[in-house]
């Protein structure tokens, strides 16, 4: 049987996302009081390979595979021998051997496609430069157990159209969600990826949309999202991205546009009034670190999926 694997949101059916965000409330509701059935990892292994810097994913994941009763095994390029040039084949086909699933942060998604075609165990997207879908699950699971519901929702994400926004987008669009973004002319987010969540969203009632005017996509909103405007591998353009980005700041007057009851959300990390005001990411809206500590209740319940034997479905694993 091949491997079941998360490269991207749309790995999951929106049942299968809805069930596992209902497996995330459960693990979180009775963290502190586990039962026997919320360690389906027992006496397995999960590696998580990093070849890009995290605090969230990689403690989160840590503590995550941990508490599901595995043994997490972090190892990144630099103290591997990807770092010398061993390719990212072998590289998982010797990790096949050792482990129950491989968790992988790196560059381009064509790299991940590779490792996963190489594997013969789960892989899971931990952040690529095209996609951060279990970002993109905690984020709803955020946004869920604050407002209750999903569907017919209103998420605008301001700033750069890449990663986080194209996982809001697919992933939005799984949950029935309309997912707007406001980028800078040139950083709007894929063509593929919008059409692409518009396709789902025919389906499920969400819609994608690109606008250019911050100010007009915050309108009404009910949830503010931005992310770092110079993402890991672009530290270079650091300084001519702060200047194109501008118009894009998550600042107070886009909290003013938006529902006066707005979630304000950043995945983290964050540079106070450069992508957000300090005001705002500090200040009443903002759920940035209930975000930061559903990652490891999503992540937790994604792994209670994708490693759960045959017969077991979605959301019945570790429920
Ligand atoms: N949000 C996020 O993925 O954070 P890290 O880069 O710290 O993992
Ligand atoms: N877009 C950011 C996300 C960090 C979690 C990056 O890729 O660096």
């Amino acid at each position: 049987m091949t491997a079941r694997h998360f490269l991207l949101d749309t790995d999951l059916t929106s049942a299968e996302q809805a069930g596992i965000l209902d497996v995330a409330d459960q693990l979180k509701a009775r963290r502190r009081d586990p039962g026997p059935a919320d360690r389906p990892l027992a006496g397995r292994s999960v590696a998580l390979l990093f070849e890009k810097p995290s605090t969230r994913t990689r403690l989160s994941f840590d503590v995550g595979v941990a508490e599901l009763g595995g043994h997490p095994i972090v190892i990144d390029a630099t103290t591997s021998h990807l770092g010398r040039g061993e390719t990212i084949e072998d590289t998982a086909a010797v990790l096949s051997r050792y482990v129950d699933a491989i968790v992988v942060r790196t560059f381009a998604q064509q790299r991940l496609e590779r490792l996963a075609a190489a594997a013969s165990v789960p892989v899971v997207n931990a952040l690529s430069d095209h996609a951060h879908p279990c970002q993109a699950l905690a984020d709803l699971q955020t946004i869920r157990e604050r407002r209750g519901r999903l569907a017919g929702l209103t998420l605008t994400y301001l700033g750069d159209g890449n990663n986080v926004a194209h996982s809001l987008l697919l992933a939005g669009a799984l949950a029935g969600m309309r997912v707007h973004v406001a980028s800078p002319p040139g950083y709007e987010p894929f063509e593929q990826v919008v059409r692409h969540a518009n396709e789902i969203g025919a389906t499920t009632g969400g819609e994608a949309l690109v606008m250019h005017d911050a100010l007009e996509a915050a309108a009404g909103a009910d949830v503010l999202y931005t992310d770092v405007w110079a993402s890991m591998g672009q530290e270079d353009e650091s300084d001519s991205r702060s200047l194109v980005f501008q118009p894009y700041r998550l600042d107070e007057k886009a909290v003013e546009a938006a529902r006066p009851d707005v979630l304000v959300m950043h995945c983290l990390p964050a540079h106070r009034d450069l992508e957000i005001a300090a005001s705002v990411l500090d200040g009443p809206h903002s759920v940035v670190f209930d975000q930061a500590e559903n990652r490891l209740h999503a992540q937790k319940a994604l792994l209670s999926l994708l490693l759960a034997p045959p017969s077991t479905g979605a959301g019945t694993a570790a429920g």
